[in-house]
């Protein structure tokens, strides 16, 4: 049923000497590597020091002195623990303007991480609930995607993810509001609390955002077992899973997964901060690889888990010294391969892949 990223393009990896890449080279090659992002909240991005400027500009009234008491709450022990934390936070976002500062400080960051595509979630509901518009959200970060585009070289694109911890009739509500704005978004995804809100409770609203031409991903199996990745794919018609590193635990689900080429964005520093594993040590991406899965790394909500993207890829690598400098290339081809960018975007952006790493 879904779509799968294409591998037709020209493969020039067995030009790379990846064996002559000395792994004292391999954090500044990380780093340095043009790379996508697929899995960002942008809700995830706001600083602490952003939450207590949008806080004073608008007048909210936190219940944390300062921006060094407010880090120090940042110790979750699950993904509720860390819900929780999250949209307390971005109850300062109330107008257009703070939606934009909200995205470009975040891509000032992904352009210093070498971000040349991002495709980045947005929380509707956890604004609208409030009595912000929905048109203050899509319009502000619309209008910064456009910017990085046009003054940092970034493509950047919205994904209009559903809260699963409320109801289907409150995601279609949500989705009929947004689809004026249809031309502003490319997709729509499934996020927030997992255990006990299946992909099976969204149907309807997946159908007819797939209808409507929109592009679908869901999170599943970060915490959900693997039947929820099943149910994403079977059920949402996903063409990503967010996550999806529970997939290990079903030997058949994985086998499906490399078949079908279903791309998964892990987000390493986000499953050790949300005790998802215990230490990035631990992490099953190497198996994942290992498995022929089109797996790509992500930062999922960098404000609140320690790092942005080049973090993610520097410290996974460190911890992980079975990932290699083909491994580092692997991971980067696919963030391409599995975007929904233009077929003629992801050939150019694997070629200065391809230099980066023939150069390295
Ligand atoms: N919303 C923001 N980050 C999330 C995550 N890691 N899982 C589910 N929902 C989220
Ligand atoms: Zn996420």
């Amino acid at each position: 049923m879904a779509a799968h990223p294409t591998t037709s393009f020209p493969v020039m990896t067995q030009h790379i000497a990846f064996d002559a890449i000395a792994r004292a080279r391999l954090p500044a090659l990380l780093r340095a590597m043009p790379k996508a992002e697929l899995h960002l909240h942008i809700e995830g991005s706001l600083e602490p020091e952003l939450i207590f400027k949008l806080a004073k500009r608008n007048g909210v009234t936190l219940v944390y002195p300062s921006v060094e008491a407010l880090r120090a709450a940042y110790a979750f022990t699950d993904l509720q623990s860390f819900l929780d934390i999250y949209y307390a936070g971005a109850s300062v976002l109330l107008h257009e303007q703070d939606f934009f500062d909200l995205a470009w400080a975040y891509f000032e960051r992904a352009a210093a991480d070498n971000i040349v595509h991002a495709e980045i979630f947005f929380d509707p509901q956890t604004h609208t609930a409030r009595g912000v518009p929905i048109e203050a959200v899509i319009q502000g970060l619309s209008h910064a995607c456009r910017r990085a585009h046009a003054e940092l070289g970034i493509s950047a694109k919205l994904i209009l993810c559903f809260l699963r911890h409320l109801s289907e009739d409150d995601a279609l509500a949500t989705l009929d509001a947004a689809l004026p704005h249809r031309h502003h978004f490319i997709g729509v995804g499934l996020d927030s609390g997992e255990r006990g809100n299946p992909p099976e409770k969204f149907a309807r609203v997946f159908a007819k955002a797939r209808a409507a031409g929109l592009h679908v991903v869901a999170h599943a199996g970060e915490e959900g077992p693997p039947e929820y990745i099943r149910a994403a794919l079977d059920v949402l018609g996903a063409e990503r899973i967010d996550h999806g590193v529970r997939c290990t635990e079903d030997p058949d689900l994985v086998a499906r997964l490399a078949r079908e080429r279903t791309p998964l964005t892990v987000c390493p520093l986000s499953n050790v901060k949300l005790c998802v594993f215990a230490a990035l040590a631990d992490h099953n991406l190497p198996a994942l690889l290992d498995a022929g899965l089109c797996a790509t790394v992500n930062s999922d909500d960098p404000a609140y888990f320690g790092g942005y993207l080049n973090q993610n890829f520097v410290e996974t690598f460190a911890a992980l010294p079975r990932l290699t400098a083909r491994d580092a290339y692997t991971l980067a081809r696919n963030s391409f391969e599995a975007s929904f960018a233009p077929e003629s975007d992801k050939a150019r952006w694997i070629a200065a892949l391809d230099h980066a790493f023939a150069h390295a």
